[in-house]
């Protein structure tokens, strides 16, 4: 079964096509990076407009690089069906590749599946060699999420671990400002963290209560994360090392910093936020018994998590980012276990919801 993938869901303007949810005949990805760099994150009325202008050339691309095009034409009696991530993530950013994805299903007669965001980035680790088995616990670490998910089988989640306020990518993502390093922060935190000492600064850990979250009284919340207070205690360290009061502008501390204080301050904030995120997933292994553990999403890119957990599997780094392989990937998954394809015309987006 051939899928086209499509993503659209945050920064990036992806579309791939993908064999038997395994094998990638093409993967075209083009990041937004470099126009949010100059603002330091993105703007989502920008991202949206810029993925309005991407989207069909990338699709061409995907087409052309997997040698789908006769005479220029691409040949969509090659594709089986479309996939698109129609949850969560930006809505005008969501709403671009969702109607480009239902105008293509209704115009060439394919059925449609519609890809939750979590979902597709766990599934990033079925497009390598080697792939995971059930039961399995997956850590979705990205810019918007940090979940700890139980899966009994393809397409059976729980949740059992999420952040009661900031994502991990995110806390990443303001460190970064703080520390005056360009965007996105996870890349630049971690090439800055090479010439770091890690122990040179000492962050606390979270100690959450686990009493039961806002709104879903029955949730475990054992395994839950805070990102928020990390990002507040990098902020009080950069302010007592300049010897600058809590009310002295956070934008100026950075020009303020000498290049080996930025190393040491990245170094030992990684070394913290990847040390949080362990410490949860080891602990939550002792309770759900699995066979394997798959790390994924855009921070499961880090060098230094990858390496301090070597058990596990993560997708191939140039897929640990948004793409749209994954989206491809995931949607054979849900075909291959009953689930039916989506009327286009009932398609529905949503900025937020749970995987499931
Ligand atoms: O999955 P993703 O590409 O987009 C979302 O779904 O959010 O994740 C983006 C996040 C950003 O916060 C970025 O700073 C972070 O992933 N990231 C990293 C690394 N590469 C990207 N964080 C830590 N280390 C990295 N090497
Ligand atoms: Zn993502």
């Amino acid at each position: 079964m051939i899928i086209l993938g499509i993503e659209s869901s945050c920064d990036e303007t992806a579309a791939a096509i993908v064999k038997d949810g395994r094998q990638i005949l093409s993967n075209v990805i083009v990041s937004q990076v470099d126009i949010f760099k100059a603002y330091g994150g993105v703007i989502p009325e920008v991202a949206a407009r810029s993925h309005l202008e991407a989207i069909l050339p990338v699709i061409h691309q995907a087409f052309k690089d997997a040698g789908f095009q006769k005479d220029g034409q691409d040949d969509w009696s090659q594709i089986d069906a479309i996939a698109v991530t129609h949850t969560p993530g930006l809505l005008g950013s969501l709403l671009i590749g969702t109607l480009t994805a239902r105008t293509l299903a209704i115009l060439h007669n394919k059925p449609l599946y519609p890809v939750h965001h979590l979902k597709s980035h766990i599934y990033s680790a079925w497009l390598d060699q080697q792939v995971p088995d059930f039961p399995l616990l997956a850590l979705v670490v990205s810019g918007g999420h940090t979940q700890i998910i139980h899966m009994s089988n393809h397409n059976k989640f729980q949740i059992i671990g999420t952040t009661r306020d900031d994502a991990v990518g995110e806390c990443f993502d303001k460190v970064a400002k703080i520390l005056g390093l360009p965007y996105p922060g996870g890349p630049s935190i971690a090439q800055a963290a090479t010439q770091g000492d890690s122990h040179k600064y000492r962050f606390p850990h979270p100690k959450l209560t686990t009493k039961a979250r806002p709104g879903n009284n029955s949730a475990n919340t054992a395994y839950d994360f805070s990102f928020s207070g990390l990002k507040t205690a990098v902020l009080r360290a950069v302010q007592e090392e300049l010897k600058k009061p809590i009310s002295f502008p956070s934008h100026q501390l950075a020009s303020l910093l000498n290049a080996q204080q930025v190393a040491d301050f990245a170094a030992s904030f990684q070394q913290t936020a990847v040390d949080i995120l362990l410490e949860n997933l080891t602990r939550a292994t002792q309770n759900y018994p699995c066979k394997s553990i798959v790390i994924a999403g855009g921070v499961s890119a880090n060098q230094l998590l990858r390496e301090k957990a070597p058990k596990c599997f993560f997708p191939t780094k140039s897929l640990a980012g948004d793409n749209a392989a994954m989206v491809a990937s995931a949607a054979f998954f849900e075909h291959n276990s009953g689930i039916q394809p989506t009327d286009p015309y009932t398609i529905t987006l949503q900025p937020r919801s749970p995987i499931q």
